[in-house]
């Protein structure tokens, strides 16, 4: 029996270290931030229609409950109607619903709002609908079916298992072989974690995230391996450029991410920082997501002291992560980064009723 209403929140995220590695089956260290999306689903006054209003922006949709599947939408719509599409596909029976969304997560800034807004949805629609939430991984997967065949961005499960499965004080090491998550202490001993806009807007469907997706996939048919978890640097000097270039960051990334887990491990900061611009020359000459907006951020915080800074999420502008040294002061703007918990749904009232659990 459906719900009469359903409330869920979703974080958004950030990436220590490990970017463009969860598609190449590789390794990443994110961890859920506060800032997220809330969705309120409650059953409709107008059966056979689905009816969504975007608080924050004042814009609404509507569509109907029944098959045939939504029509494809722009922007913000194809986010919702795609995971209506997905979870109706999926068996979730979902009553008519409207639907309200807001949210903290600052948009287009690489800080993961698109896999907030899909995972607060999903959460408060199979809270409407009565029906337990998908395991993390399995969510994870029909979120990006939403992104790859609504939204146009080829994205991989790294935003959506960090908004899904995030703790408080921790970081996530996912080794997308399986994926496999194992909790990291975030410890930071007095330094402090920020992002930073650069300014300019990032939007994956439009970026050249895809260009960047089908580069690995072309250097893994010359190199003949399934995967570019089995690449080295040796292999990626075989290759044409910009495939070299491109595996080398892969291969180089995985690397960073497991020395950033020793680091963290032994308490040794600066070298964290040194991981962090080592990350983003990497990014920036071999991966090529960089840009000037984005540069001029990471050099105005490295010159202000930062102990590291480099650009975060997919890239092609968006937000810079920097490491503060203890006592720093702050950079105009920064929106200062903790780790806190995962998706879960809300009571009405908005406590806690239920947090999705960490399965390795
Ligand atoms: C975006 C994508 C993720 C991941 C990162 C880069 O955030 O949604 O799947 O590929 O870029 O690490």
């Amino acid at each position: 029996m459906a719900r009469a209403e359903a409330v869920a929140f979703a974080p958004g995220r950030v990436n220590l270290i490990g970017e463009h590695t969860d598609y190449n089956g590789g390794l990443a260290l994110p961890f859920a931030i506060s800032a997220g999306v809330r969705v309120r689903a409650r059953a409709s006054r107008q059966p056979g229609e689905h009816v969504v209003h975007a608080i924050d922006i004042a814009e609404s949709d509507r569509f109907p409950v029944a098959p045939p599947a939504p029509a494809p939408a722009g922007g913000w719509r194809a986010f919702t109607r795609g995971m209506v599409a997905e979870l109706t596909a999926a068996g979730v029976a979902l009553p008519a619903a409207e639907i309200e969304i807001t949210g903290t997560v600052p948009r287009g800034r690489g800080l993961s709002s698109s896999a907030a807004l899909e995972v607060a949805l999903a959460y408060a629609l199979c809270g409407l609908a009565a029906t337990p939430v998908p395991d993390p991984v399995d969510l994870a997967r029909l979120c990006a079916r939403v992104e790859h065949d609504w939204v146009g961005a080829q994205s991989g499960l790294l935003d959506q298992l960090a908004s899904i499965c995030g703790r408080p004080d921790t970081a996530l090491l996912i080794d997308f072989c399986g994926p496999t998550l194992t909790p990291v202490p975030l410890s930071l001993d007095g330094y402090t974690l920020v992002a930073v806009d650069s300014g300019e807007d990032h939007r994956l469907a439009a970026s050249g995230y895809n260009d960047r997706r089908e580069e690995c996939r072309r250097a893994c048919q010359a190199l003949g391996i399934a995967s570019l978890r089995q690449a080295t640097v040796a292999m990626a000097a075989t290759l044409p450029e910009p495939l070299g270039r491109r595996v080398r960051h892969v291969v180089t990334e995985n690397e960073r991410v497991r020395a950033a887990v020793a680091a963290l491990g032994d308490g040794d900061l600066p070298r964290l920082g040194e991981l962090l611009d080592a990350s983003h020359r990497s990014l920036r000459d071999d991966y090529e997501i960089s840009t000037p907006a984005v540069e001029r951020t990471v050099a105005a915080l490295l010159a202000a002291g930062a102990a590291g800074a480099r650009i975060v999420g997919g890239g092609f502008g968006g937000s810079v992560l920097a490491l503060l040294a203890p006592g720093a002061s702050l950079p105009p703007g920064a929106l200062v980064l903790e780790a806190g918990p995962g998706a879960r749904r809300l009571d009405p009232d908005g406590e806690r009723a239920g947090a999705a659990g960490l399965r390795p």
